[in-house]
């Protein structure tokens, strides 16, 4: 079957390690079932993957992808959760077993003609949604949903500040947020990027870095160094900022005098659960939010979309169908 995979990475030139082509179908597993995969996102995590972040060469080659929409045995349209409970016998937030995993961490991923996944982590497709759209859910968008409803404590009316104007989880962040009721405000690298976040519904943009005209409730991170020390500036005391990625570096200035003197909070955050999942799908069926897609291309051709990911010409999800 067609796949897009990584058999030896690489840290410093991840695109020349991906490879699009034929892979093996994957093994049948008590419990799991078999999806048909229609549409894929990228995500910045399979970009990770191709550097060999959390990827030991023993797993190699392993299948790219951590979200899918398809159709299953039973020919039912449906959405995969993205979270793989390891843990047997685990029951509770599947995203604090600490054996949890992605898919394409320890089991093959979803960049494929045919994925395996446990039967749980299916939940139905709406049919107003497209396969496209029902792929950004699991891992992007529903990140966002965690972070924003989950985790950060704000309440419509108060002002959020996201870091980061065109990536996947930046997007959904706009979208969900002033879907809630929330003013968002967004920082961007370039006017084309604050222009599309204003288009999406964010109140004001700024450039990275900027001064604020007043400082924020909440801050919704994924920049990492890049934006950390502006996060911290940014906030009234008593904020918050939620933190759930660091795709500039995981190692920032702590900035603790400020954290302690104006009592901030800071909230990690990671994906999301089944349950949270099926609350997002509820949340786009009944306000008609939609994620916002960049571009839609066959898997076959998914290299230029991982090289429009690294390089940062991004306007929301890349999207690869098959
Ligand atoms: N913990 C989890 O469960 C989870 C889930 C999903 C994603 N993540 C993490 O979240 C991060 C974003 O993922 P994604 O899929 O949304 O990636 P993406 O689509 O590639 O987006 C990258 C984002 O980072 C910003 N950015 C990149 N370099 C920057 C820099 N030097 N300075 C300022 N901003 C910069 C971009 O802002 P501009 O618009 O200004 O270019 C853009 O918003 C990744 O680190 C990913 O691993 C974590």
């Amino acid at each position: 079957m067609l796949a897009a995979f990584v058999s030896t990475p690489s840290p410093e030139d991840p695109l020349s390690v991906l490879e699009i082509g034929d892979r093996p179908d994957p093994e049948p597993r008590e419990g799991w079932t078999t999806v048909q995969v229609k549409a894929v996102s990228l995500n910045h995590h399979d970009l990770f993957s191709l550097r060999g972040v959390g990827l030991p060469q023993e797993r190699m080659p392993m299948i790219l992808g951590t979200d899918a929409a398809g159709v299953d045995e039973d020919g039912n349209e449906v959405v995969v959760s993205g979270v793989v409970v390891g843990t047997p016998g685990w029951t509770g937030d599947e995203t604090l077993d600490p054996k949890r995993t992605l898919f394409s961490e320890l089991h093959q991923g979803t960049m494929a003609e045919r994925v395996v996944v446990p039967r749980r982590n299916l939940l139905p497709k709406p049919a107003e949604l497209t396969f496209g759209e029902a792929a950004c859910l699991p891992t992007a968008w529903l990140t966002a949903y965690r972070m924003l409803f989950v985790k950060s404590g704000l309440r419509p009316g108060q002002t959020v500040l996201v870091q980061g104007a065109s990536g996947g989880v930046a997007t959904a962040l706009v979208v969900l947020g002033r879907a809630a009721g929330l003013r968002v405000w967004v920082t961007g690298r370039s006017e084309d990027k604050r222009s599309a976040a204003l288009a999406l519904g964010a109140d004001q943009a700024f450039e990275s870095g900027a001064r604020l005209p007043e400082r924020v409730d909440g801050v919704m991170e994924t920049v990492g160094e890049a934006t950390w020390s502006h996060s911290v500036k940014s906030l009234k005391p008593g904020g918050v900022i939620v933190t759930s990625g660091a795709t500039t570096g995981f190692n920032p200035g702590a900035e603790l005098n400020r954290v302690f003197f104006t009592q901030l909070s800071v909230i990690g955050s990671t994906m999301g659960t089944r349950d949270e999942l099926a609350d997002l799908i509820a949340m786009c069926r009944t306000t008609g939010v939609r994620p916002q897609i960049d571009v839609e291309l066959p898997l076959g051709e998914a290299r230029e979309g991982f090289a429009r990911m690294l390089e940062g010409r991004t306007n929301g999800k890349i999207v690869f169908t098959l």
